[in-house]
């Protein structure tokens, strides 16, 4: 009899302050993105300054999957959740988050029991998965190749594609044009190999981009559109040492032809760039890069072409005086 009374007594007593109190996180969702997954639970009022009182269990569906004994400083960890930690260093500032690798994360209602000597508490965290808003959609993303694929390819919407296809086709044609002023204007015994090989290197980027373009566009396939981004990010490049050679064969290097030049290589690098980070990041933010990068590329085209117009118009008239 008195000892339940005594229970009683010191359980009433003790009924404020023998709750943990926990962050109100109810649910926490992960992507293909994450690659650990962190289902957080914060304590609020921890009191303790050592470990060795704490006790920390994760439970889901009713079996314990990772417990945390401070005393002993041990983990048992249920198997097929190997991955799984709690931070021992975190737990004093309240921290018992469960942390673990994305390939054992299942989803579901988790439980985190937390017990600080003889206080405790528990709260519930629901653990969901959001596929990406376009990934592996409608295509099937079983293997980590075609994720990486789709991963790229479903991170252009289809107006940003009709833009990473339509700055390299504009910059071919921009570079055509300048290959007619040259057969047109500076046709000469010295300059046919130059123009031989302007010709053929022009003719193999032309159709680099049209393949890397019908690769692209359609998007029924992630790993064929990631081949046709990267066939065309890759080979636009050509088009630099084809201007070089277009103004050298014409009127080699002027101070105007070196910054139009440097201008091309920056874009060039600019795009290299952007496709290096669109392939390791994981969320689709280094698009505008990429294309902008595409874009500076095409303008030196222009840039070039009209100065060669210019160029050619004026020759006309100084040339005469010049060649005696
Ligand atoms: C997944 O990653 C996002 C962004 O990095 C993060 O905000 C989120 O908390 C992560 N989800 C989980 C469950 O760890
Ligand atoms: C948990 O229970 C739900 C429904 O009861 C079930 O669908 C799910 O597979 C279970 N998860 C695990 C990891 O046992
Ligand atoms: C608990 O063990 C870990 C290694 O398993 C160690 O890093 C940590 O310092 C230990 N903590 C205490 C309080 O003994
Ligand atoms: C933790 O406890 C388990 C079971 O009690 C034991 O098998 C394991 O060796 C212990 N680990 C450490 C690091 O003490
Ligand atoms: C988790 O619990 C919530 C609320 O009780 C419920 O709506 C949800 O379906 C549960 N989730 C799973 C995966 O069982």
């Amino acid at each position: 009899m008195w000892p339940l009374v005594a229970a009683l007594l010191l359980g009433s007593c003790c009924c404020g302050s023998a709750q943990l109190l926990f962050s109100e996180v109810r649910s926490v969702e992960y992507t293909p993105c994450n690659e650990t997954v962190v289902i957080p639970c914060i304590v609020r009022n921890v009191e303790t300054q050592s470990t060795e009182e704490m006790y920390v269990r994760w439970k889901l569906n009713k079996t314990y999957i990772f417990i945390y004994d401070g005393s002993k400083n041990n983990s048992t960890v249920e198997p097929s959740f190997a991955s799984a930690k709690i931070s021992v260093s975190g737990l004093l500032k309240g921290d018992a988050s469960l942390k673990m690798s994305k390939h054992n994360a299942v989803v579901g209602n988790y439980t985190c029991e937390v017990t600080e000597l003889s206080r405790e508490g528990k709260t519930v965290i629901e653990l969901k998965y959001r596929m990406d808003v376009n990934c592996c959609q409608g295509s099937d993303c079983s293997d980590e190749k075609e994720k990486g694929g789709c991963k790229l390819a479903s991170w252009f919407s289809p107006n940003e594609k009709i833009l990473i296809v339509i700055f390299p086709i504009l910059a071919i044609l921009l570079f055509w044009g300048k290959f007619g002023i040259l057969t047109l204007k500076y046709k000469s015994t010295r300059t046919n190999k130059r123009i031989i090989l302007l010709l053929i290197a022009g003719t193999v980027l032309t159709v680099i981009v049209i393949i890397g373009a019908i690769l692209l566009i359609p998007g029924e396939n992630p790993v064929k559109s990631a081949s046709g981004l990267g066939l065309i990010v890759i080979s636009i490049g050509i088009l630099i040492p084809l201007q070089y050679n277009v103004f050298m064969t014409a009127f080699g290097m002027t101070s105007f032809t070196v910054p139009i030049l440097i201008t091309q290589v920056l874009g060039y690098v600019l795009a290299l760039v952007g496709l290096c980070l669109c392939i390791m990041a994981c969320e689709p933010v280094h698009g505008p890069l990429l294309i902008s990068g595409l874009g500076i590329i095409a303008l030196p085209e222009l840039l070039g072409l009209v100065y060669m117009k210019f160029v050619a118009s004026n020759q006309r008239t100084i040339q005469p005086p010049r060649n005696k």
